[in-house]
């Protein structure tokens, strides 16, 4: 897994949170649950681009549109594609970006993997904004490794490290959450967002 800890400046972030917040007014946060027993996860979640990422209790899947107002997902902005382009791949662009929002202190995400993608050969990139994450990854489920997510730090699920397992322990509020300093109503106080590029389709 490879780690980019600051690599996005107040500026870019910034602009980030700006594009979210006119992706969320169209395409409302909801709440996903589990597969088979449907109980509710502990983070609120929407998407942008050609297939958004959705969990009920048929299973994950990508998806065409949003599942409460039935309309297409918004494009993906530019300031992220830009990002995929810079770290992943200049010609081959991503068709989904699932935004998860973890409120705090009671939103965390369970140890998993990304598979549901057709080929898993191409790259996951993900962005941290607001609060600090605990961040816990590896190759092995019982055998894993934690790292706190600031603000502006880039992680990617690449090559040999494509499958790993990952998941967030919990949300640790932030001093100066930048996410508060932008002021938008659809974001909770002391949250964070994290934003995944993916390539669902070939
Ligand atoms: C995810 O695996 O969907 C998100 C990981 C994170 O929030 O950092
Ligand atoms: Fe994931």
């Amino acid at each position: 897994m490879i780690f980019l800890l600051n690599s996005l400046d107040k500026n870019y972030q910034t602009k980030i949170i700006k594009d979210l917040s006119k992706i969320i007014s169209k395409s409302p946060f909801f709440t996903p649950t589990l597969p088979r027993f449907n109980n509710p996860f502990k983070i609120k979640i929407s998407n942008a681009g050609k297939w958004g990422w959705v969990s009920n209790v048929n299973g994950y899947q990508y998806v065409r549109e949003h599942p409460i107002t039935n309309k297409k997902w918004p494009k993906i902005p530019k300031s992220l594609l830009f990002l995929w382009q810079k770290h992943c791949c200049k010609i081959n662009l991503p068709d989904s970006c699932l935004i998860n929002l973890y409120s705090f202190p009671n939103s965390s995400l369970g140890i998993h993997q990304d598979k549901n993608e057709k080929d898993l050969t191409n790259p996951v990139l993900s962005i941290s904004l607001g609060s600090n994450a605990i961040f816990r990854y590896g190759e092995n489920k019982n055998k894993l490794n934690e790292i706190c997510l600031k603000s502006g730090a880039i992680c990617m699920l690449k090559g040999s490290s494509r499958l790993y397992y990952h998941g967030v322990k919990k949300i640790q509020k932030v001093k100066k959450n930048i996410i508060d300093t932008c002021d938008f109503d659809c974001f909770p106080k002391d949250c964070r967002i994290n934003i995944t590029l993916r390539k669902f389709e070939f």
